[in-house]
């Protein structure tokens, strides 16, 4: 009765969804202060005083007109202000028109593929990945191709140059990483750049750099990333408010396609095409505003870093191993144990959730957000010593 492609991946996404669950049952018998739930990307900190200021005022707005449809793209106001930043933040000329408001990320992700895919093309994705990368490229009949990276989440490049064929349309990008929290140098992206160019010259086929970067204001001990528009000839970056404004449910982020790309009229109107008939139609009015009132506002990533820096030295100090994240709010931590199944269960004897690596392309180890409260991490962590107990010798 129901479609089949579907009831098999409700099946294959069931690990994170098993936490979900798993959390709220514990929840129940235990009282949500006694859970220590490090298991969802759902930000615990409000969003700046820019954008409450900013939503107050949209919300007293009696204009009439304010409600209605607009240009399916967003309104151009936004995108003009979202172009301008871009452009001084690249150092380039970012149009307006290269410009698309989305729902958030996941449907920015969701229209480019549209946009881009013929049945059986592929995109590759470098493992570990966001979970939803697969259904994303899926989705629109794509083939999603895993890239394992090294031993610190790095890209392995003659991996990566042994999987791009013919059918490459695309290669996905996600800096800073969830679940890992790494950051892609300038040097790892040029070498990436060179290998992309190196494989088009000798297949005889355009390949597009997609960048998901709805962490990129929440990054450590560095002052920028570097610029995927001047590294690469053929980029698209799609990002987001939910994570850099902290407002996840509001469903508002943007495409950006590089200027260089080859027609890129025609992209931008596919891009917009498909933004209306997959049915998101435009991104929500208000939250356009809202961003584009609060253009220069950011959540304060000190305040993650607090969080990073007291997890991840406890569980450093405890015997764990983890690469320190540069950015996002995740710890990607090695198992001490092959299974981590094994460990998850165990941390769940403690009340404490953490998803399963295999969730994310990489059995071996688990994810632990930060993006809780500090007091639930500071008191999570005798609970986490009883757990380091069953492990290591402390
Ligand atoms: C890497 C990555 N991409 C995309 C998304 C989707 O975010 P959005 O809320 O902007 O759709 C997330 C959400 O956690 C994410 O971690």
């Amino acid at each position: 009765m129901f479609s089949e492609k579907t009831m098999k991946n409700l099946k294959k996404s069931s690990w994170i969804r098993a936490m979900f669950e798993q959390g709220n049952k514990l929840t129940e018998i235990y009282g949500a202060e006694n859970v220590y739930d490090f298991s969802i990307g759902n930000p615990e900190v409000e969003p700046p005083a820019e954008v409450v200021r900013a939503i107050n005022e949209i919300a007293a707005d009696k204009s009439p007109g304010t409600h209605r449809y607009m240009p399916n793209a967003g309104y151009p106001f936004v995108k003009e202000a979202i172009a301008e930043k871009l452009s001084a933040m690249y150092k380039t000329a970012i149009p307006s028109a290269n410009i698309c408001m989305v729902c958030g990320a996941a449907a920015g992700l969701n229209v480019v593929f549209r946009s881009i895919l013929n049945p059986g093309e592929e995109v590759i994705i470098f493992a570990p990945y966001f979970a939803e990368y697969k259904f994303y490229v899926e989705n629109s009949s794509g083939v999603p191709i895993v890239v394992e990276t090294k031993s610190d989440f790095q890209m392995d490049v003659e991996s990566f140059k042994a999987a791009i064929s013919a059918k490459t349309k695309a290669v996905l990008i996600n800096s800073p990483n969830n679940p890992t929290g790494v950051i892609y140098g300038k040097k790892t992206l040029m070498d990436m750049a060179e290998v992309i160019g190196e494989k088009e010259k000798e297949l005889g086929i355009d390949i597009l750099l997609i960048s998901d970067e709805p962490y990129n204001e929440i990054i450590y001990d560095i002052d920028e990333l570097p610029v995927v528009f001047n590294i690469f000839e053929k980029a698209i970056v799609i990002n987001s408010y939910s994570k850099s404004l902290a407002l996840p449910g509001e469903r508002i982020g943007y495409i950006a396609a590089s200027p260089r790309i080859e027609n890129c009229d025609k992209l931008m109107a596919a891009i917009i095409f498909n933004n209306r008939t997959l049915g998101f139609v435009n991104a929500p009015a208000f939250a356009q505003r809202v961003v584009e009132k609060a253009i220069n506002a950011s959540i304060d990533s000190d305040i993650y870093k607090e969080r990073r820096d007291i997890l991840y030295d406890h569980l450093i100090s405890l015997g764990f191993e983890c690469q320190k994240p540069d950015g996002a709010f995740y710890l990607f931590v090695k198992s001490p144990v092959e299974d981590e199944l094994e460990f998850v269960a165990t941390a769940q004897k403690y009340n404490v959730l953490v998803v399963p690596g295999r969730g994310f392309g990489r059995p071996g180890y688990f994810r632990m957000s930060f993006c809780i409260s500090l007091d639930t991490i500071k008191r999570s962590l005798p609970a986490i010593d009883k757990i380091a107990a069953e492990y290591f010798e402390l």
